[in-house]
């Protein structure tokens, strides 16, 4: 049989970002072995990495290859010692990551939250809590609202002192949220339709007592709805859907959210399962053919306090590549595969520090290397 050829740009970037890549990059080689799939892999380098090596975070060779790739598979981005000492334009999560997501179309942001079983006392919540699964799709918005909304700038302006009646002057920072009716109905249905393949609940969130946006949200929102009479639609305000994501996380299947309300709520629900290091996340442009092009990232940070000390937990960085297969190329065969190797480590007991708890007698701390070596073997 012939085997399918894909071309990957795989974007390391910062802190942990090579680590936990070579791991993701040792299951893809797995994956080769097993399924008629081939990658043609090209290593390019990303934000302070791409700083370093080419005077910009998004090297205009980096951008050329991801224009050639079928998809990105990216890392992470920034060095809180060094990103001040660069203007805030030119660093890594606004000149790479922000410019990527919008120069790619990338405005479907899909975060799977799932707790697994055996790591049920890394969640921050109580067995109760938890009786049901936890077991979430959050569906995040990314190319609108305040990220990229204009004017966004910083200005001196003169207020008049309270006091004296003197003028001061002053900084104000500016930025804007705003979105359209198209960007809302867009991302709507891809909450929907996700929805059609999992329990047939989307939770739209939004701040509709307060903000035109979320009143426009709302309306699109239901508007939407009407074409899926199959899924249940139910809207909650932001702060109370932080809340619910505490007190009742069970009872979210797709949380729908604008792209701050979404960036917020998924590092929230990406503690319930047990360790931001376990969140994949897919960012997806619109389909060509039967190919969307891709960008997939773990949504936890370059954490550069545990870098190269084979100590990251790689598990979101392979489970990105789950969804990359899923998504991008339709292997859903492959990407199961990897999805079921990642619970077979889990269940033997392998830990990253991130996810170990001493207590439990079965746990093995494990490192970086450790663990996707496991789960390459389960593939
Ligand atoms: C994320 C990150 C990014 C975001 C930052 C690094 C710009 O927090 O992917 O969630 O806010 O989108
Ligand atoms: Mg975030």
């Amino acid at each position: 049989m012939s085997s399918k050829n894909f071309n990957l740009a795989a974007l390391a970037g910062d802190g942990i970002g090579s680590e936990v890549m070579r791991e993701a990059i040792k299951v893809l080689r797995a994956i080769e072995k097993r399924f008629p799939l081939q990658f043609n892999i090209t290593e390019a380098p990303v934000g302070w990495a791409g700083i370093d090596a080419a005077g910009k975070a998004l090297p205009d060779t980096t951008l050329e290859l991801c224009r050639k790739s079928d998809s990105i598979l990216f890392g992470s981005v920034g060095l809180p010692d060094r990103d001040p000492t660069i203007p805030k334009e030119e660093r890594p999560e606004r000149a790479a990551l922000l410019r990527l997501r919008k120069e790619f179309g990338l405005f479907a942001n899909l975060r799977p939250v799932k707790l697994h079983k055996q790591l049920a006392h890394a969640c921050p919540l109580n067995l109760d809590r938890q009786a049901g699964g936890i077991d979430i799709l959050v569906v995040r918005e990314l190319t609108g609202g305040m990220y990229f909304g204009q004017p966004k700038k910083t200005e001196e302006i003169v207020i008049a002192d309270r006091q004296d009646g003197n003028l001061h002057p002053v900084l104000r920072a500016i930025d804007t949220m705003v979105y359209t009716t198209p960007e809302i109905e867009r991302i709507a249905h891809v909450a929907f339709k996700a929805a059609q393949l999992r329990r047939k609940k989307v939770t739209s969130i939004d701040k509709a007592n307060v903000l035109e946006n979320g009143v426009l949200w709302r309306d699109v929102v239901t508007r939407v709805s009407k074409e899926y009479p199959d899924v249940t639609v139910e809207h909650m305000f932001v702060d109370n859907g932080a809340m619910q994501l505490m007190l009742k996380p069970t009872q979210f299947d797709v949380m729908l959210c604008e792209n701050m309300f979404g960036d917020i709520l998924s590092d929230e629900a990406a503690a319930l399962a047990g360790s931001l290091g376990m969140l994949p996340s897919a960012s997806l442009g619109a389909t060509n053919g039967d190919q969307t092009f891709g960008f997939y990232e773990p949504a936890g940070g370059t954490a550069p306090d545990i870098a190269g000390k084979n100590l990251a937990n790689p598990i979101a960085q392979i489970l990105s590549v789950a969804l990359m297969l899923r998504y991008s190329f339709g292997q859903n065969d492959a990407a199961n595969a990897i999805d079921d190797a990642v619970s077979k480590a889990i269940a033997s007991g392998l830990r990253t520090g991130d996810i170990f708890n001493p207590a439990d007698p079965a746990a093995k701390k494990i490192g970086t290397r450790e663990m996707g070596d496991a789960i390459a073997a389960g593939i």
